[in-house]
């Protein structure tokens, strides 16, 4: 089994690059389905989500190279083979079901496996289908399978109960050869719907309106190959500026679309870090001064995201003074509070909200990464504790990040992976 070992407390000094955003390439992925001619997605990082999207596509007879020297995915869905994808696979990642909607628009029929809960939620796929149904599709769910059929779809007006991520890329992929008129409304605005409808125009498809509330998708008969590089990882991004706000560093970042981050880099403000110098996708950041508790709601974009909530709380746990925050995303995201009480935070749950009183120093202990951001959590506890903290269960944070701890070493920090 694979451990970060992480030594506090460190100052962090020099500069990271933020690595493209996980969750624009993985749905920019499954959309290859529909397009049967080469396709290029450059600087993919080597995520192990990014890995089992692939092998996915292989198993469905796909020609999938990941080039290691530049990062570069080549992508040709042209030998394509609808059948049940790989139970396994699906259930090793939610972010697989996004292969749905495109098989529905190519092949017209798709079998998955339900993808199923994780440690933050029971993750629910009734507006998927929802969207599905309102297409002109046949939704069957049996046995732990899911089945969608259609002869033929027709255009239609959607309505989200709720602005799911998920759900409103899988219904632009499902509707891009309707003829006629698709309409989402209330979808979501995160910008990594803004780059999936991007490369889907990039090929030929006609997305008005991704990146806010109301998307209007008018068929087209077919898609073309292109070359696209996806947007950066703002979650990545915002977790190595809580890093300079935790261990009282100043850093620069490169990689950076201040829109993107407005709610992370407003709440770090109000929390008393400082950001300079915002040229060329970098930026400054300097969290040496003193910090202030905050009050936090997570939200869909453009408000707070939930991605950045257990990052947040780390360093909250030693901001003096009280902070409140509310998840209100997924029901079940403080997993990482037991693991932060373990390093002598001071935190008490009630129902969706966790108070903080913030304290002096924490202490390195034994911890667990209990889903990806949690463990990012943790790296970052770890940086400013005392003593050493030993993170298991780090399979969560190689999801979504890449070469985290060597990020981290760049910038000073003594981290480390060992095996036990
Ligand atoms: C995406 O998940 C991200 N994953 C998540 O990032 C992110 O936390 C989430 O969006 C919210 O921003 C990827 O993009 C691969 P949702 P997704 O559908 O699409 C409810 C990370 O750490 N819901 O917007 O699954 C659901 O229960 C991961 O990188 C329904 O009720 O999120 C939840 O409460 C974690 N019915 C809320 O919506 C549905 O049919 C948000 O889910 C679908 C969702």
């Amino acid at each position: 089994m694979e451990k970060i070992v992480v030594k506090g407390v460190k100052q962090l000094k020099g500069e990271v690059d933020i690595s493209s955003a996980k969750n624009s390439i993985l749905p920019i992925i499954a959309a290859t389905i529909l397009c049967p001619e080469p396709i290029i997605i450059e600087n993919a990082p080597r995520l192990e989500d990014v890995e089992v999207i692939c092998r996915l596509l292989s198993e469905l007879n796909c020609d999938v190279d990941i080039s290691d020297i530049s990062n570069k995915l080549i992508i040709d869905t042209k030998n394509m083979v609808e059948m049940d994808a790989n139970e396994e696979l699906m259930r090793k990642m939610r972010a697989s079901f996004l292969i749905m909607g495109p098989m529905l628009a190519r092949f017209g029929y798709c079998k998955l496996s339900l993808p199923g809960g994780c440690n933050i939620g029971s993750r629910p796929i009734d507006l998927h289908l929802k969207g599905f149904k309102l297409l002109g599709a046949e939704v069957k769910t049996d046995h732990g399978f899911v089945e969608v059929k259609a002869k033929k779809m027709v255009g239609s007006r959607i309505y989200l109960d709720f602005p799911s991520v998920g759900a409103t890329e899988n219904i632009i992929m499902a509707s891009i050869f309707i003829d006629g008129v698709t309409i989402i409304e209330n979808a979501a605005e995160e910008p990594e719907i803004w780059d999936l409808a991007q490369f889907l125009n990039k090929m030929g498809a006609k997305i008005e309106g991704a990146g806010f509330g109301k998307i209007t998708i008018t068929g087209v008969r077919s898609l073309k190959g292109t070359v696209y590089t996806p947007i950066y990882d703002r979650i990545e991004a915002g977790t190595f500026m809580i890093a300079a706000a935790i261990t009282n560093s100043k850093i620069k970042i490169n990689g950076i679309n201040e829109e993107h981050l407005r709610p992370i880099i407003e709440k770090l403000k109000e929390c008393g870090v400082n950001f300079s110098d915002y040229k060329n996708n970098s930026i400054i950041v300097d969290g040496t001064g003193t910090k202030n508790p905050v009050d936090i709601k997570t939200l869909p974009y453009p408000g707070f995201p939930t991605d950045m909530q257990a990052q947040m709380m780390s360093l909250l746990s030693v901001v003096k003074g009280v902070s409140v925050i509310t998840e209100t995303v997924f029901e079940n995201r403080f997993m990482h509070v037991a693991e932060l009480l373990r390093m002598g935070a001071n935190i008490k749950i009630d129902g969706r909200t966790a108070i903080i009183e913030g304290i002096e120093k924490l202490t390195g202990c034994e911890v667990k990464a209990t889903d990806l951001r949690a463990g990012a959590a943790m790296i970052l506890s770890g940086l400013s504790a005392e003593g050493q903290t030993e993170i298991s269960d780090i399979y969560h944070i190689d999801r979504g990040y890449v070469n985290i701890e060597e990020k981290f070493r760049r910038l000073g920090a003594e981290i480390y992976r060992v095996t036990v």
